[in-house]
């Protein structure tokens, strides 16, 4: 598995490069002969402390490197409770610089970065210890395609000015190690939430959008898993990602989100609660109820469904590129 991935990897970056003739069916698919897929380069246990867990950073980082605009990458190492932790940090600036170093994590390291605001977009990679080949396909290994994906769109749609950095974060240890609970959970965001504000960020994060348990194949009630919206002070977004979701449901068929936008009164642990604390505002894309095989062997890539992902990729994309963008450039 591990070779496999490597070798497989190597071959990626051509692929990237040559990215523009390529369209979202290359880059979003399930076959695992593919050598263009976003997807099945993470279908593997990616546990905290392990192999493949460095190994899943690398194929990340090398992603980031090699896109056709340059993006800052910052890894953010730390330690607690007897562990390391990794986050990934990769930021798209407001505008283009060609002389990024790899940096460790430290803030603020430009200048520039900071004159615009951050759109957050969040996923955490890690995968759950205590079931043995637990690939985590919806929990996140398909968050994170998504984003890589959007990100390569991003990044390739213009060379022109944006009107926010955007950031992608990914991070490390969601998962308890024992039974869930404060201390035992999202070791990644709470740190990361921290230091965003010991360092006077935090109020620099206009959104942070957090993906998690997207992608799975729907139940036969088609209507049993949606993606609310949870919290009143991000109406507004949530609206936004309605219009597009209808906007495109012509061609996809696919509708995720409450066009009723009911009055969901719900607390869900997750990666954006450290960040919500601290008054950044958030939105959840998480379906509910949770798909029954969540925290369970069966979370694997038999179990996504491609069309889904591909959806709330083509959704994500639209509304990140209007909200980095200058208007000028996206209408
Ligand atoms: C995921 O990995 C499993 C186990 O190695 C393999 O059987 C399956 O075909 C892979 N699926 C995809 C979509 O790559
Ligand atoms: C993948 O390749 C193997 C070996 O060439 C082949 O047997 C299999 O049918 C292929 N699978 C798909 C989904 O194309
Ligand atoms: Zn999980």
């Amino acid at each position: 598995m591990l070779c496999f991935n490597v070798f497989f990897f190597n071959l990626y970056i051509v692929v990237i490069n040559a990215s523009s003739l390529l369209n979202i069916d290359d880059f979003l698919n399930l076959n695992p002969n593919s050598t263009t897929s976003l997807l099945t380069l993470f279908n593997m246990t990616r546990c905290v402390e392990t192999e493949n867990s460095k190994l899943t950073l690398n194929i990340i980082t090398d992603f980031y490197k090699n896109m056709p605009i340059k993006w800052r990458v910052q890894k953010h190492t730390f330690y607690d409770s007897g562990y390391e932790f990794n986050n990934l940090i990769v930021t798209l600036p407001h505008y283009n610089e060609y002389d990024y170093e790899d940096t460790v994590f430290q803030f603020p390291k430009c200048n520039a970065i900071g004159l615009a605001n951050d759109l957050i977009l969040a996923v955490h990679y890690d995968t759950i210890a205590n079931i043995p080949s637990f690939v985590g396909a919806i929990d996140s290994a398909a968050s994170i395609a998504i984003l890589l994906f959007i990100s390569l769109q991003i990044s390739e749609d213009s060379n022109e000015l944006r009107r926010k950095n955007l950031k992608i974060i990914f991070f490390d240890g969601e998962e308890a190690f024992g039974k869930w609970s404060e201390s035992d959970s999202l070791y990644g965001s709470r740190e990361l939430a921290k230091i965003y504000n010991e360092n006077g960020l935090i109020n620099k994060i206009d959104l942070l959008v957090l993906l998690d348990l997207l992608g799975g194949v729907q139940s036969r009630d088609s209507k049993s898993h949606t993606i609310f919206n949870y919290f009143p002070e991000t109406t507004d977004y949530y609206k936004q990602l309605l219009s597009i979701e209808n906007d495109i449901y012509q061609s996809t068929q696919i509708s995720l989100l409450d066009p009723q936008m009911s009055n969901v009164n719900i607390m869900i642990s997750d990666d954006h609660v450290p960040f919500r604390k601290l008054g950044v505002k958030c939105v959840h894309l998480i379906p509910l109820p949770f798909p029954a095989f969540w925290h369970t062997i069966d979370d694997d890539f038999e179990h996504l469904d491609i069309n889904i992902i591909k959806h709330i990729s083509s959704v994500l994309l639209k509304f990140s590129k209007k909200f980095v963008a200058f208007k000028k450039i996206y209408i």
